[in-house]
């Protein structure tokens, strides 16, 4: 039988939402090892480990597995409706950037293991277009979350605060 949906969202799906936000901002913040580590590989083709190397690695794959499991709830628990008072273009708009964001923590780990496990250039350089994607997109999700409390005045932050269970 379908489960009705959701009014908020889980304490689970709240604690994911932040410890991936924490680990991507980290992902950007320390990223200066791996990229000088990246660029010595491609001229020597000597793949060194750092603990930088080993923290961005391992810094990705969580981020990676994290975002499977919250597809996982978002498929079997569902999310809330979207807040009253959001104009309709902005719903599908805020719809279309969440599935993209879950594509991008998903792309990013995949393109950054074929670039340094792989030793494939061209996944190297999708990397970097995909992690300039992703701030763009965090930065328009930020953005939106600003309208949501100063202009539609919905209180959306607290959606993502207070669980439901
Ligand atoms: C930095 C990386 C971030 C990523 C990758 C991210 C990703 C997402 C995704 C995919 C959703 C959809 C809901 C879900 O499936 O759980 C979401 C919802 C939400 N995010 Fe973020 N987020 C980030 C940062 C932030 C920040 C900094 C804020 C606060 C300013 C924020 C506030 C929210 C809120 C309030 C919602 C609920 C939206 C709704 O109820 O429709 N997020 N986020
Ligand atoms: C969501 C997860 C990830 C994010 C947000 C991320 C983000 C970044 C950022 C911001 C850079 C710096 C790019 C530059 O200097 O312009 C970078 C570089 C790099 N990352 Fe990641 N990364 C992630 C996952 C991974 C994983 C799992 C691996 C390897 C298994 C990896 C391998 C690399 C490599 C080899 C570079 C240097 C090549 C390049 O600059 O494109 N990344 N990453």
């Amino acid at each position: 039988m379908p489960q009705p949906q959701p009014q908020g969202y889980s304490r689970q799906q709240i604690i994911l939402h932040w410890v991936v936000a924490l680990l991507v901002v980290l992902q950007f913040v320390l990223h200066e090892g791996i990229a000088d580590a990246y660029d010595v590989a491609k001229d020597t083709g000597v793949y060194a480990m750092s603990a930088p190397v080993i923290g961005h690695i391992i810094g990705g794959a969580l981020i990676l597995l994290l975002a499977c499991w919250r597809l996982i709830l978002r498929n079997d628990r569902g999310t809330p409706p979207a807040p009253e008072g959001e104009p309709e273009v902005f719903r599908k708009a805020g719809h279309a950037a969440h599935l993209a964001l879950y594509g991008l923590l998903i792309a990013l780990p995949v393109t950054g293991a074929l670039a340094w496990g792989g030793q494939m250039e061209a996944a190297g350089e999708a990397h970097e277009v995909l992690k300039t994607l992703l701030m763009l997109l965090v930065l328009a999700h930020i953005g939106a979350v600003v309208l949501h409390q100063l202009v539609w005045k919905t209180g959306i932050l607290k959606r993502m605060m207070r669980a439901q269970d």
